[in-house]
Protein backbone atom coordinates (compact mmCIF):
# COMPACT_ATOMS: atom_id res chain seq x y z
CA UNK A 1 0.00 0.00 0.00
CA UNK A 2 1.43 3.47 -0.58
CA UNK A 3 2.21 5.82 2.08
CA UNK A 4 1.59 9.19 0.91
CA UNK A 5 1.13 12.18 3.61
CA UNK A 6 -0.79 14.85 2.41
CA UNK A 7 -2.41 17.63 3.99
CA UNK A 8 -6.06 16.91 5.07
CA UNK A 9 -7.63 19.84 3.20
CA UNK A 10 -11.09 20.05 5.79
CA UNK A 11 -9.01 20.03 8.79
CA UNK A 12 -5.43 21.33 8.12
CA UNK A 13 -3.78 18.34 9.63
CA UNK A 14 -1.01 15.87 7.80
CA UNK A 15 -2.54 12.63 7.21
CA UNK A 16 -0.56 9.45 8.39
CA UNK A 17 -0.38 8.15 5.09
CA UNK A 18 -2.95 5.15 5.89
CA UNK A 19 -5.47 4.56 3.51
CA UNK A 20 -8.77 2.40 3.44
CA UNK A 21 -11.50 2.44 1.09
CA UNK A 22 -10.55 5.77 0.81
CA UNK A 23 -10.55 6.66 3.94
CA UNK A 24 -7.61 8.35 5.30
CA UNK A 25 -6.10 8.41 8.87
CA UNK A 26 -4.97 12.14 10.34
CA UNK A 27 -2.10 12.34 12.24
CA UNK A 28 -3.89 14.70 14.82
CA UNK A 29 -1.00 16.30 17.48
CA UNK A 30 -1.84 15.60 21.49
CA UNK A 31 -3.64 18.70 22.67
CA UNK A 32 -1.14 21.20 24.33
CA UNK A 33 -2.16 21.49 27.71
CA UNK A 34 -2.13 17.82 27.83
CA UNK A 35 1.44 17.56 26.59
CA UNK A 36 2.94 19.74 28.74
CA UNK A 37 0.99 17.98 31.77
CA UNK A 38 3.17 14.86 30.95
CA UNK A 39 6.60 16.54 30.69
CA UNK A 40 5.84 18.80 33.83
CA UNK A 41 4.85 14.84 35.39
CA UNK A 42 8.70 13.60 33.74
CA UNK A 43 10.43 16.60 35.68
CA UNK A 44 8.22 16.22 38.62
CA UNK A 45 9.23 12.56 38.22
CA UNK A 46 12.86 13.04 38.11
CA UNK A 47 12.90 15.71 41.30
CA UNK A 48 10.79 13.36 43.26
CA UNK A 49 13.22 10.38 43.17
CA UNK A 50 16.08 12.23 43.51
CA UNK A 51 15.02 14.22 46.31
CA UNK A 52 12.62 11.37 48.60
CA UNK A 53 13.93 7.59 49.03
CA UNK A 54 12.98 5.81 46.16
CA UNK A 55 15.19 3.59 43.44
CA UNK A 56 16.01 0.14 45.60
CA UNK A 57 19.54 -0.54 45.73
CA UNK A 58 20.66 -4.33 46.21
CA UNK A 59 21.07 -4.28 49.96
CA UNK A 60 18.92 -1.18 50.75
CA UNK A 61 17.84 1.95 48.88
CA UNK A 62 18.32 5.24 47.78
CA UNK A 63 17.67 7.58 50.21
CA UNK A 64 17.12 10.66 48.88
CA UNK A 65 19.30 13.69 49.08
CA UNK A 66 16.21 15.72 51.85
CA UNK A 67 16.38 13.23 54.11
CA UNK A 68 13.04 13.23 54.48
CA UNK A 69 10.88 10.04 55.20
CA UNK A 70 7.15 8.90 57.08
CA UNK A 71 8.73 7.10 59.25
CA UNK A 72 11.19 9.73 60.89
CA UNK A 73 7.65 12.01 60.72
CA UNK A 74 5.80 9.63 62.42
CA UNK A 75 9.16 9.13 65.24
CA UNK A 76 9.24 13.09 65.18
CA UNK A 77 5.82 13.12 66.09
CA UNK A 78 5.94 10.60 68.62
CA UNK A 79 8.46 11.59 70.61
CA UNK A 80 6.68 15.52 70.68
CA UNK A 81 3.09 13.79 71.75
CA UNK A 82 5.81 11.83 74.36
CA UNK A 83 7.36 15.47 75.88
CA UNK A 84 3.99 16.88 75.74
CA UNK A 85 2.32 13.74 77.84
CA UNK A 86 5.94 13.76 79.76
CA UNK A 87 4.42 17.42 81.11
CA UNK A 88 1.11 15.81 82.04
CA UNK A 89 2.41 12.90 83.67
CA UNK A 90 4.81 14.93 85.85
CA UNK A 91 2.13 17.00 86.77
CA UNK A 92 -0.01 14.39 87.69
CA UNK A 93 2.32 12.53 90.24
CA UNK A 94 2.83 15.79 91.79
CA UNK A 95 -1.01 16.84 92.05
CA UNK A 96 -3.34 15.82 94.53
CA UNK A 97 -6.14 13.98 93.43
CA UNK A 98 -8.50 16.83 94.16
CA UNK A 99 -6.15 19.03 92.56
CA UNK A 100 -6.41 17.08 89.33
CA UNK A 101 -9.78 16.82 89.52
CA UNK A 102 -10.39 20.55 89.37
CA UNK A 103 -8.38 20.83 86.09
CA UNK A 104 -10.38 19.58 83.32
CA UNK A 105 -7.64 19.56 80.59
CA UNK A 106 -5.67 16.76 83.07
CA UNK A 107 -8.99 15.19 83.73
CA UNK A 108 -9.06 14.51 79.95
CA UNK A 109 -6.11 13.19 79.71
CA UNK A 110 -7.07 11.01 83.25
CA UNK A 111 -10.13 9.60 81.17
CA UNK A 112 -8.35 8.58 78.12
CA UNK A 113 -5.45 6.89 79.73
CA UNK A 114 -7.15 5.80 82.83
CA UNK A 115 -9.78 3.79 80.59
CA UNK A 116 -7.13 2.06 78.53
CA UNK A 117 -4.78 1.13 81.99
CA UNK A 118 -8.14 0.07 83.50
CA UNK A 119 -8.93 -2.30 80.29
CA UNK A 120 -5.55 -3.31 80.12
CA UNK A 121 -4.45 -4.42 83.93
CA UNK A 122 -7.97 -4.40 85.99
CA UNK A 123 -10.86 -5.08 83.90
CA UNK A 124 -10.14 -8.88 84.17
CA UNK A 125 -10.64 -9.03 88.14
CA UNK A 126 -12.85 -6.10 88.14
CA UNK A 127 -15.23 -6.41 84.99
CA UNK A 128 -15.41 -4.02 82.23
CA UNK A 129 -16.08 -0.28 84.01
CA UNK A 130 -15.43 -1.96 87.60
CA UNK A 131 -18.67 -3.37 87.19
CA UNK A 132 -17.27 -6.14 89.81
CA UNK A 133 -17.93 -9.98 90.32
CA UNK A 134 -17.85 -12.40 92.87
CA UNK A 135 -14.90 -11.35 95.34
CA UNK A 136 -13.97 -8.96 93.12
CA UNK A 137 -15.72 -5.47 94.33
CA UNK A 138 -17.89 -3.23 92.26
CA UNK A 139 -15.47 0.09 91.91
CA UNK A 140 -18.38 1.93 89.74
CA UNK A 141 -20.65 2.12 93.09
CA UNK A 142 -19.80 4.32 96.20
CA UNK A 143 -19.52 1.76 98.17
CA UNK A 144 -16.09 0.85 99.79
CA UNK A 145 -14.46 -1.90 101.56
CA UNK A 146 -11.49 0.25 102.03
CA UNK A 147 -12.49 3.92 101.86
CA UNK A 148 -13.83 5.72 98.98
CA UNK A 149 -11.55 8.98 100.07
CA UNK A 150 -9.34 9.96 96.87
CA UNK A 151 -5.89 9.29 99.11
CA UNK A 152 -7.63 5.92 100.54
CA UNK A 153 -8.28 4.87 96.41
CA UNK A 154 -4.62 5.59 95.99
CA UNK A 155 -3.27 3.70 98.82
CA UNK A 156 -5.49 0.75 98.43
CA UNK A 157 -3.93 0.42 94.49
CA UNK A 158 -0.49 1.35 94.90
CA UNK A 159 0.26 -1.11 97.28
CA UNK A 160 -2.33 -3.61 96.75
CA UNK A 161 -4.01 -6.18 99.50
CA UNK A 162 -3.04 -8.90 101.28
CA UNK A 163 0.23 -9.33 99.40
CA UNK A 164 3.45 -9.20 100.31
CA UNK A 165 4.10 -5.37 100.00
CA UNK A 166 5.29 -4.00 102.99
CA UNK A 167 2.60 -1.04 102.90
CA UNK A 168 0.31 -3.86 101.58
CA UNK A 169 -3.64 -3.18 103.11
CA UNK A 170 -3.94 -6.07 105.44
CA UNK A 171 -6.19 -8.19 107.66
CA UNK A 172 -7.48 -11.63 108.30
CA UNK A 173 -11.05 -11.80 109.04
CA UNK A 174 -10.63 -15.28 111.73
CA UNK A 175 -11.88 -18.71 109.91
CA UNK A 176 -14.62 -19.36 112.77
CA UNK A 177 -15.51 -22.39 111.76
CA UNK A 178 -12.46 -23.86 110.21
CA UNK A 179 -10.32 -23.01 113.12
CA UNK A 180 -13.09 -23.91 115.69
CA UNK A 181 -14.03 -20.90 117.36
CA UNK A 182 -17.35 -20.97 116.55
CA UNK A 183 -19.75 -24.06 116.61
CA UNK A 184 -21.36 -24.83 113.70
CA UNK A 185 -24.76 -23.71 115.73
CA UNK A 186 -23.32 -20.31 116.71
CA UNK A 187 -22.26 -19.82 113.05
CA UNK A 188 -26.05 -20.89 112.05
CA UNK A 189 -26.83 -18.10 114.53
CA UNK A 190 -24.52 -15.28 113.78
CA UNK A 191 -25.71 -15.95 109.83
CA UNK A 192 -29.13 -15.10 110.67
CA UNK A 193 -28.28 -12.40 112.87
CA UNK A 194 -26.37 -10.74 109.69
CA UNK A 195 -28.45 -11.18 107.32
CA UNK A 196 -31.19 -9.57 109.54
CA UNK A 197 -29.04 -6.35 109.19
CA UNK A 198 -30.06 -6.10 106.40
CA UNK A 199 -33.84 -6.82 106.72
CA UNK A 200 -33.74 -10.69 106.55
CA UNK A 201 -36.24 -11.40 109.27
CA UNK A 202 -35.63 -14.41 111.73
CA UNK A 203 -36.97 -15.68 114.43
CA UNK A 204 -36.35 -13.66 117.80
CA UNK A 205 -34.66 -16.11 119.67
CA UNK A 206 -31.95 -17.02 117.00
CA UNK A 207 -31.83 -13.40 116.72
CA UNK A 208 -31.00 -12.70 120.13
CA UNK A 209 -28.26 -15.70 120.60
CA UNK A 210 -26.90 -14.34 117.35
CA UNK A 211 -26.16 -10.36 118.41
CA UNK A 212 -24.40 -11.56 121.02
CA UNK A 213 -22.08 -13.84 118.90
CA UNK A 214 -21.79 -10.92 116.75
CA UNK A 215 -21.33 -8.26 119.46
CA UNK A 216 -18.24 -10.36 120.87
CA UNK A 217 -17.02 -11.42 117.53
CA UNK A 218 -17.83 -9.24 114.58
CA UNK A 219 -18.23 -5.83 115.67
CA UNK A 220 -14.79 -4.94 116.23
CA UNK A 221 -14.29 -5.62 112.63
CA UNK A 222 -17.68 -4.92 110.97
CA UNK A 223 -19.08 -2.36 113.45
CA UNK A 224 -21.74 -2.92 116.20
CA UNK A 225 -24.27 -2.21 113.40
CA UNK A 226 -22.95 -4.59 110.69
CA UNK A 227 -21.61 -0.55 109.11
CA UNK A 228 -18.37 -1.94 107.95
CA UNK A 229 -15.02 -0.85 108.79
CA UNK A 230 -12.56 1.00 106.28
CA UNK A 231 -9.02 0.61 108.71
CA UNK A 232 -9.96 -3.45 108.94
CA UNK A 233 -11.04 -3.78 105.12
CA UNK A 234 -14.30 -5.39 106.91
CA UNK A 235 -17.41 -4.87 104.38
CA UNK A 236 -20.51 -3.06 105.33
CA UNK A 237 -23.05 -6.13 106.49
CA UNK A 238 -25.84 -3.76 106.87
CA UNK A 239 -26.63 -3.39 103.08
CA UNK A 240 -27.57 -5.52 99.87
CA UNK A 241 -24.41 -4.81 98.65
CA UNK A 242 -22.24 -8.52 99.19
CA UNK A 243 -18.43 -8.81 97.89
CA UNK A 244 -18.98 -13.13 97.76
CA UNK A 245 -22.69 -12.98 98.25
CA UNK A 246 -25.81 -12.50 100.41
CA UNK A 247 -27.45 -16.05 100.69
CA UNK A 248 -27.52 -17.50 103.93
CA UNK A 249 -25.52 -20.60 102.69
CA UNK A 250 -22.61 -18.41 101.35
CA UNK A 251 -22.74 -15.99 104.42
CA UNK A 252 -22.01 -19.06 106.37
CA UNK A 253 -19.32 -20.11 104.57
CA UNK A 254 -17.56 -16.84 104.93
CA UNK A 255 -18.18 -17.09 108.23
CA UNK A 256 -16.87 -20.71 108.33
CA UNK A 257 -13.50 -20.18 105.97
CA UNK A 258 -13.12 -16.64 105.59
CA UNK A 259 -11.92 -15.34 102.09
CA UNK A 260 -8.90 -12.89 102.36
CA UNK A 261 -9.03 -11.77 98.42
CA UNK A 262 -6.33 -10.26 97.50
CA UNK A 263 -4.61 -7.65 94.95
CA UNK A 264 -1.57 -7.13 93.92
CA UNK A 265 0.51 -3.95 94.86
CA UNK A 266 0.64 -2.15 91.67
CA UNK A 267 3.23 0.32 92.24
CA UNK A 268 5.60 -2.79 91.59
CA UNK A 269 3.99 -3.49 87.95
CA UNK A 270 2.82 0.28 86.71
CA UNK A 271 4.67 3.60 86.82
CA UNK A 272 3.79 6.09 89.77
CA UNK A 273 1.91 8.58 87.22
CA UNK A 274 -0.30 5.36 85.94
CA UNK A 275 -0.93 4.68 89.66
CA UNK A 276 -2.09 8.38 90.41
CA UNK A 277 -3.91 8.40 86.71
CA UNK A 278 -6.03 4.64 87.65
CA UNK A 279 -6.80 6.20 91.01
CA UNK A 280 -8.25 9.22 90.03
CA UNK A 281 -10.02 7.50 87.01
CA UNK A 282 -11.67 4.72 89.46
CA UNK A 283 -13.03 7.63 91.92
CA UNK A 284 -14.13 9.37 89.69
CA UNK A 285 -15.99 5.77 88.04
CA UNK A 286 -17.43 5.25 91.89
CA UNK A 287 -18.14 8.96 92.83
CA UNK A 288 -15.76 8.62 95.51
CA UNK A 289 -16.28 9.51 98.81
C1 LIG B 1 -6.08 -10.42 90.49
C2 LIG B 1 -7.32 -9.76 90.61
C3 LIG B 1 -7.31 -8.24 90.72
C4 LIG B 1 -6.82 -7.34 89.82
C5 LIG B 1 -6.12 -7.64 88.51
C6 LIG B 1 -7.13 -6.05 90.34
N1 LIG B 1 -7.78 -6.16 91.53
FE1 LIG B 1 -8.46 -4.62 92.66
N2 LIG B 1 -9.12 -5.94 94.03
C7 LIG B 1 -9.06 -7.32 93.94
C8 LIG B 1 -9.67 -7.91 95.11
C9 LIG B 1 -9.80 -9.39 95.39
C10 LIG B 1 -10.10 -6.85 95.92
C11 LIG B 1 -10.83 -6.93 97.25
C12 LIG B 1 -10.02 -7.56 98.29
C13 LIG B 1 -10.73 -7.50 99.62
O1 LIG B 1 -10.74 -6.42 100.21
O2 LIG B 1 -11.24 -8.54 100.06
C14 LIG B 1 -9.74 -5.63 95.21
C15 LIG B 1 -10.02 -4.35 95.69
C16 LIG B 1 -9.76 -3.18 95.00
C17 LIG B 1 -10.08 -1.86 95.48
C18 LIG B 1 -10.72 -1.54 96.81
C19 LIG B 1 -12.21 -1.46 96.66
C20 LIG B 1 -12.90 -1.03 97.91
O3 LIG B 1 -14.13 -1.20 97.94
O4 LIG B 1 -12.25 -0.51 98.82
C21 LIG B 1 -9.70 -0.98 94.51
C22 LIG B 1 -9.84 0.52 94.56
C23 LIG B 1 -9.14 -1.75 93.43
N3 LIG B 1 -9.19 -3.08 93.75
C24 LIG B 1 -8.64 -1.22 92.27
C25 LIG B 1 -7.99 -1.96 91.29
C26 LIG B 1 -7.36 -1.37 90.15
C27 LIG B 1 -7.31 0.11 89.81
C28 LIG B 1 -6.82 -2.41 89.44
C29 LIG B 1 -5.99 -2.33 88.18
C30 LIG B 1 -4.74 -1.64 88.29
C31 LIG B 1 -7.14 -3.62 90.14
N4 LIG B 1 -7.86 -3.31 91.25
C32 LIG B 1 -6.80 -4.88 89.70
C33 LIG B 1 -8.50 -8.03 92.92
C34 LIG B 1 -7.91 -7.48 91.79
C1 LIG C 1 -10.48 -9.11 111.89
C2 LIG C 1 -11.62 -8.48 111.35
C3 LIG C 1 -12.88 -9.27 111.12
C4 LIG C 1 -13.64 -9.94 112.04
C5 LIG C 1 -13.38 -10.10 113.52
C6 LIG C 1 -14.77 -10.45 111.32
N1 LIG C 1 -14.70 -10.13 110.02
FE1 LIG C 1 -16.07 -10.56 108.59
N2 LIG C 1 -14.87 -9.77 107.21
C7 LIG C 1 -13.65 -9.21 107.44
C8 LIG C 1 -13.01 -8.93 106.18
C9 LIG C 1 -11.64 -8.32 106.01
C10 LIG C 1 -13.90 -9.37 105.18
C11 LIG C 1 -13.69 -9.33 103.67
C12 LIG C 1 -13.62 -10.74 103.13
C13 LIG C 1 -12.36 -11.46 103.53
O1 LIG C 1 -11.29 -10.93 103.30
O2 LIG C 1 -12.44 -12.57 104.06
C14 LIG C 1 -15.05 -9.88 105.87
C15 LIG C 1 -16.18 -10.36 105.21
C16 LIG C 1 -17.30 -10.82 105.84
C17 LIG C 1 -18.51 -11.22 105.18
C18 LIG C 1 -18.73 -11.19 103.66
C19 LIG C 1 -19.35 -9.88 103.26
C20 LIG C 1 -19.68 -9.82 101.79
O3 LIG C 1 -19.95 -8.70 101.34
O4 LIG C 1 -19.71 -10.86 101.11
C21 LIG C 1 -19.38 -11.62 106.12
C22 LIG C 1 -20.78 -12.13 105.91
C23 LIG C 1 -18.71 -11.47 107.39
N3 LIG C 1 -17.45 -10.96 107.18
C24 LIG C 1 -19.26 -11.80 108.59
C25 LIG C 1 -18.55 -11.81 109.76
C26 LIG C 1 -19.06 -12.32 110.99
C27 LIG C 1 -20.45 -12.90 111.18
C28 LIG C 1 -18.07 -12.16 111.91
C29 LIG C 1 -18.10 -12.59 113.35
C30 LIG C 1 -18.43 -13.98 113.62
C31 LIG C 1 -16.96 -11.53 111.26
N4 LIG C 1 -17.27 -11.33 109.96
C32 LIG C 1 -15.79 -11.17 111.90
C33 LIG C 1 -13.09 -8.93 108.67
C34 LIG C 1 -13.55 -9.43 109.84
Amino acid sequence: MPTKIEKDAATGTDTTGHEWDGIKELNTPLPKWWLYTFYACIVWGVIYTVLLPSWPTLSSHFGGTSGWTRRGELAETLAAQKAGQADTRAKIVEMSIADIRKDPALMGYVQAAGRVAFADNCAGCHGAGGAGAVGFPTLADDDWIWGGEPEQILQTITYGIRNNNENSRISDMPRFGADGMLTKEQIADVADYVLSLSGTQADAAVLERGGVIYAENCAACHGEKGEGMHEMGAPRLSDAIWLYGGDRKTVIETITYARRGNMPAWIERLDPATVKVLATYVHALGGGQ
